[in-house]
């Protein structure tokens, strides 16, 4: 495999509610990347609209989405920020794709059968197909690296494989179009740090959800720093003072969610946070809890707040993106079009 130059790419769904689970697992991580890579952030609004959702709610969830990047840190003019739909080569890509990707491999893919349930008849073509266009947003721009939770992980091998099998098939045709021994980079996964997988506050064998009916059960990054407060009081613990080791934390899920969550949003490991207020029990620690919460996540939402005023802001911002990712993606595309033998 030839080495191809590092660059990131990842995107996140603009289906409303964002909250700590999405900060944490992919926010703040695409936050930090930057310092070390060229990275590109997409804001997935194709992939929103393989289950049903209003379209006032898409236009407005992809502003919260674009401007939860802003304000979290994302440097739109160092780095790229843009909303998938207006860059066609996605779409055109993950045509491609839907045409290397196996019935088989789809069929394997956890997430379309929890989503689909008993109603795997009736949902649309897209939700079954999602992981080739994710596979397009990936590979459109031969990224790399993509930073995501541990949920996408099977998506991620996915885009792996038809990276392979595209190299594969068409490997004379990519050697003969002067592109060398592999066209598409094999994009690995970036999952690390604490709170990967941030739980419900009212059940910690529950992940944070934006679709769960309690609104106690997450943090949004919406919230101000009363609600975020009274959330972290109301969230449900267990009888017992925290332990100080690690290994105290098994079968305690709401205990192990909480410490997760303050390493996370505090930058130190869990072993740290037991090593403070091991032996304490949960008033102490959650008056901690609530004041790291309230630092981290409230100038987020004020600066989010302020950015939504002005919609006009935040369109420009993901045109200029667009332009520019365009400018990456449309050269692949047109050599994908000349390895696949279409003419033009
Ligand atoms: N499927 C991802 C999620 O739900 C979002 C996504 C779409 C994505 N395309 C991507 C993530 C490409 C990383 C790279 O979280």
């Amino acid at each position: 495999m030839p080495s191809f130059p590092p660059r990131v790419f990842s995107g996140v769904q603009p289906t409303g509610n964002l909250h700590l689970g999405n900060y944490l697992g992919a926010i703040k991580k695409f936050v930090a990347l930057q310092a070390t890579h060229e990275c590109i952030y997409c804001v997935v609004d194709m992939h929103a609209i393989t289950v049903p959702l209003p379209p006032a709610d898409l236009r407005a969830n992809i502003r919260e989405v674009t401007a939860a990047f802003i304000a979290a840190g994302i440097d739109p003019k160092k780095h790229i920020v843009f909303n998938q739909s207006q860059v066609a080569e996605h779409a055109e890509l993950a045509w491609v794709f839907n045409c290397v990707a196996r019935m088989g491999w789809l069929n394997r893919m956890t997430q379309f059968k929890d989503k689909a349930g008993k109603n795997s008849e009736n949902v649309s073509v897209g939700l079954f197909a999602y992981p080739a266009l994710m596979a397009a947003d990936i590979l459109v721009y031969r990224a790399t690296h993509v930073p995501v939770g541990e949920d996408q992980k099977q998506h991620l091998e996915l885009s792996r494989d038809i990276a392979q099998k595209f190299n594969n098939d068409f490997a004379d045709s990519i050697a003969a179009c002067g592109h060398g021994e592999a066209f598409f980079p094999l994009p690995e996964p970036l999952i690390q740090g604490p709170a990967t997988r941030v739980m419900s506050l009212r059940d910690g064998s529950k992940k944070m959800s934006k679709s769960d009916a309690s609104d106690y059960s997450r943090l949004n990054l919406s919230d101000d720093r009363d609600t975020i407060a009274q959330k972290i009081r109301k969230a449900k613990t267990d009888a017992e003072p925290l332990p100080s080791e690690l290994a105290g934390l098994a079968g305690r899920p709401e205990a192990d969610n909480l410490v997760g969550i303050f390493a996370a949003l505090a930058g130190e490991s869990k072993a740290e946070v037991l090593n403070r207020f091991g032996g304490q029990n949960f008033s102490g620690f959650k008056a901690a809890l609530v004041d790291v919460a309230v630092d981290a996540l409230d100038p987020i939402g004020a600066e989010m707040k302020q950015l939504l005023k002005d919609s006009g802001h935040l369109e420009a911002i993901l045109n200029d993106g667009a332009a520019r990712a365009r400018e990456i993606a449309a050269p692949v595309m047109t050599a994908v079009k000349d390895i696949l033998g279409f003419v033009r």
